[in-house]
């Protein structure tokens, strides 16, 4: 069964990169069943009203309860099933590895992504008894809405998915991903050819010693996370850190 996934937007539009590339295959190949719907579908005015003024004052606007209450009661429908509905906001708990790896493992998710300053928190109040919801931050910044988040946590949940990448080794191999290399960033990578514009590929690589490869390239990993991502090395500790590694 394909991994279900359903978007309400006021920007349905927005989500045409997920007919696209590995995502779009994914969709093509029955892995992944995607279904946008436009919020303002369920409003009632002739304006398809989705916000209002904010009580307490301040500047902005709020989306509305009714609208969002009426869309995930219709997508979530009477299915013995329940959606897990994850709301993109700054606020929320943040999306890591971790998490892709967790959504990966569901059967289906419910995106909310607002525009505005938010929905109206009964939303979540209200649904939260219903089924699991989580509000998730994609990183420290204020983006227009919650659509760029959406594709964000679409497309790291998607290439998870059972036969979704061609090479299964890359998704171990990811940077944050759990194993020998966890909580590191990855090293550089080289191809063809071997002398470029006078820059030679690291001579290990072409050595054919697949230890001292593995070897290079953790080192070249503690590196660059040393240089990039400190706080990630300093999290790591020392039980997940080898002797070789204490001398890098
Ligand atoms: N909506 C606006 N900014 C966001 C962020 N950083 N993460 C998730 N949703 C958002």
């Amino acid at each position: 069964l394909p991994m279900r996934v359903d978007i309400i937007s006021i920007f349905p539009e927005y989500f045409a990169p997920l007919d696209v590339s590995l995502i779009g295959k994914a969709r093509r190949k029955g892995i992944l069943d995607i279904r946008v719907h436009q919020l303002r579908d369920w409003t009632h005015d002739v304006h398809r009203t989705v916000d209002d003024t904010p009580y307490g004052g301040g500047p902005g606007m709020v989306m509305k309860p009714e609208p969002w209450s009426e869309a995930i009661d219709a997508v979530v429908g009477d299915a013995e099933a329940v959606p897990r509905l994850v709301v993109p906001t700054p606020s929320g708990r943040p999306f890591t590895q971790e998490v892709a790896l967790e959504y990966a493992k569901e059967p289906w998710l419910l995106f909310a992504p607002a525009r505005y300053e938010g929905i109206d928190a009964r939303v979540v109040a209200e649904y939260g008894s219903r089924l699991r919801v989580d509000e998730v931050g994609i990183g420290d910044y204020v983006l227009a809405g919650g659509e760029a988040a959406v594709l964000v946590i679409v497309e790291a949940v998607g290439r998870l998915l059972p036969g979704v990448l061609g090479n299964a080794g890359s998704v171990a191999d990811d940077s944050f991903a759990p194993g020998a290399m966890a909580s590191l960033v990855e090293g550089p990578v080289y191809t063809k050819p071997p002398v470029w514009r006078g820059h030679e590929v690291p001579p290990i690589l072409l050595s054919g010693n697949h230890g001292a490869i593995a070897r290079w390239r953790r080192d070249e990993a503690l590196r660059r996370t040393a240089a990039t991502r400190p706080e990630l090395l300093a999290r790591l500790g020392r039980q997940n850190l080898d002797k070789r590694d204490l001398e890098v």
